[in-house]
């Protein structure tokens, strides 16, 4: 095993993964000190890929990780010239990972009514042009399916923002999860319950038992992944990431699997506190 230490650098470093030694994982993470710096750069990222041609749609994710990436989008957004905010607004397009199967843009604590608050306002996009799956719809595998089609002819994900799950899913991919995975209706685990209580009134009985979620087949499509980490709780969970070899018990260890993903994490997810630097 090799230690680092948490550094502010321009450049990602690669970080060698002893279970991918031989095939190369593409994960480069970039180590950032405060939360801050993570979202100001995930959200540069976001920005610069909306404003690339040909224009592909972006993946997004919800969580409390992502809140701050998307009130830096809102800042760097209004900092750029009218017009060019005007283009953002009119070609924006993205896709949701997920959303509780029972809820709706109008119930407290659902994936599409934290978009709407996070982004659609603050930025001024139209609701209809942030995707997510119809957690009311009457028939949720349908559903499912129906939203897996609509991504595949947008064109497909260009770039795919991701949070971590402490159970390591990505989007709703609870373990255990295989590679192959479609975009589907999943049960949720109580861990995840759990950790998303706070929008539910700190009631895990409150959290729905279902989810459809894009699948890990079709996250790992995207051509570039945007892998967000931060705070001391994620810590266990990324060191795991960083050695695990791919397999179904740490659903987020097939992005090794990718050509393209970039980890971005704080100094408390990979140096908490009580650690006495971790070992990576
Ligand atoms: C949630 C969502 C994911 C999210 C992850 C981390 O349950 N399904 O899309 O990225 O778990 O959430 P948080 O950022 O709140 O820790």
């Amino acid at each position: 095993m090799r230690t680092f230490s948490v550094t502010t650098t321009e450049e990602p470093f690669y970080v060698p993964t002893e279970p991918t030694q031989d095939t190369r994982s593409g994960i480069k993470l970039l180590a950032v000190p405060s939360v801050d710096a993570v979202a100001k750069l995930a959200a540069e990222a976001l920005l610069q890929a909306c404003l690339e041609t040909p224009r592909r749609p972006l993946g997004l994710a919800t969580g409390r990780t992502m809140a701050p990436v998307y009130a830096a989008l809102a800042t760097l957004v209004q900092e750029r010239p009218p017009e060019e905010q005007a283009i953002l607004r009119q070609h924006w397009c993205s896709f949701n990972l997920d959303e509780y199967v029972g809820l709706g843009p109008q119930s407290p604590g659902s994936f599409a009514s934290e978009m709407r608050q996070l982004l659609c306002h603050p930025l001024g996009i139209h609701p209809d042009r942030v995707h997510l799956p119809d957690g009311l719809a009457a028939d949720p595998a349908k559903e499912a399916h129906r939203y897996g089609e609509a991504m595949a002819l947008a064109g497909g994900v260009g770039l795919q923002l991701l949070g971590l799950g402490l159970n390591g899913h990505v989007g709703f991919n609870e373990p255990p999860c295989g590679p192959d995975s479609r975009t589907r209706c999943v049960d949720l685990c109580a861990s995840t319950r759990q950790a998303n209580r706070s929008a539910f009134g700190d009631d895990p009985g409150r959290v729905p038992s279902r989810a459809i979620t894009v699948g890990l087949a079709n996250i790992l499509q995207a051509d570039r992944i945007l892998l967000v980490v931060t705070g001391a709780a994620k810590a266990p969970v990324l060191r795991r990431l960083m050695h695990s070899p791919p397999c179904e018990n740490l659903p987020a260890s097939w992005l090794h699997r990718h050509p393209s993903v970039r980890l971005l994490a704080d100094a408390m997810a990979l140096d908490p506190p009580d650690s006495d630097g971790l070992s990576f």
